[in-house]
């Protein structure tokens, strides 16, 4: 079964800008540029017939391309970070295309997603990183100045079922071309 996820690429201009952030933090498990993506839509494991239902759906959206802003750095975990991401300005064309995405999962049957949408790109995985380590790198690194960029297309990447992580296979993009 293939685990499967909805996601917008980052460009390689943008992700050259992260890479100058993969340093000075112990227990950080840094993500191959290559892996960088937001991800929209998390599918995980599922059978084929609801992958090719989800596929379907995906392929039906109909919106237009939208500016993104890369907006700082965060970490996801509390007192026990497990995660260091960018974050992104808000953005209405990012939201209508995440709702757009959620509609797709429920047309193929899935449940509705539980969590918050946030949108980000994991830069590392965190493993005993100390919570005033993180706060002292995020103090150092979190302003960010990268270029707004255009999406005008979204992916659909698998990997390997069950266990997740990269790489990541390209399955299907779908132009944003309204
Ligand atoms: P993360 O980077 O914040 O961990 C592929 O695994 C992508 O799907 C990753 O971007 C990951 O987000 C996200 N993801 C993994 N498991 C998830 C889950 N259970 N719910 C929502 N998103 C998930």
């Amino acid at each position: 079964m293939p685990r499967l996820f909805s996601a917008i690429e980052i460009p390689q201009s943008i992700a050259a800008r992260l890479t100058l952030l993969r340093a000075g933090l112990t227990g950080a498990r840094w993500i191959d540029p290559e892996n960088y993506h937001l991800t929209l839509r998390f599918i995980g494991d599922v059978d084929g017939a609801t992958a090719h239902d989800f596929t379907l759906a995906l392929s039906e959206i109909a919106a237009a391309p939208f500016e993104l802003k890369l907006n700082g750095l965060g970490s996801f975990g509390g007192n026990k970070p497990r995660a260091i991401f960018a974050g992104f300005a808000p953005s209405e064309g990012l939201a209508a295309l995440r709702r757009a995405n959620e509609r797709a999962a429920r047309e193929a049957g899935l449940p509705p997603e539980g969590r918050n949408f946030q949108p980000h790109v994991t830069l590392a995985r965190l493993r005993g990183a100390r919570a005033d380590s993180v706060a002292a790198y995020l103090e150092r690194q979190g302003r960010i100045e990268a270029e707004p960029f255009i999406v005008n297309r979204f992916v659909l990447y698998s990997s390997r079922a069950s266990v997740g992580g990269g790489p990541y296979i390209l399955e299907a993009a779908y132009p944003l071309d309204v």
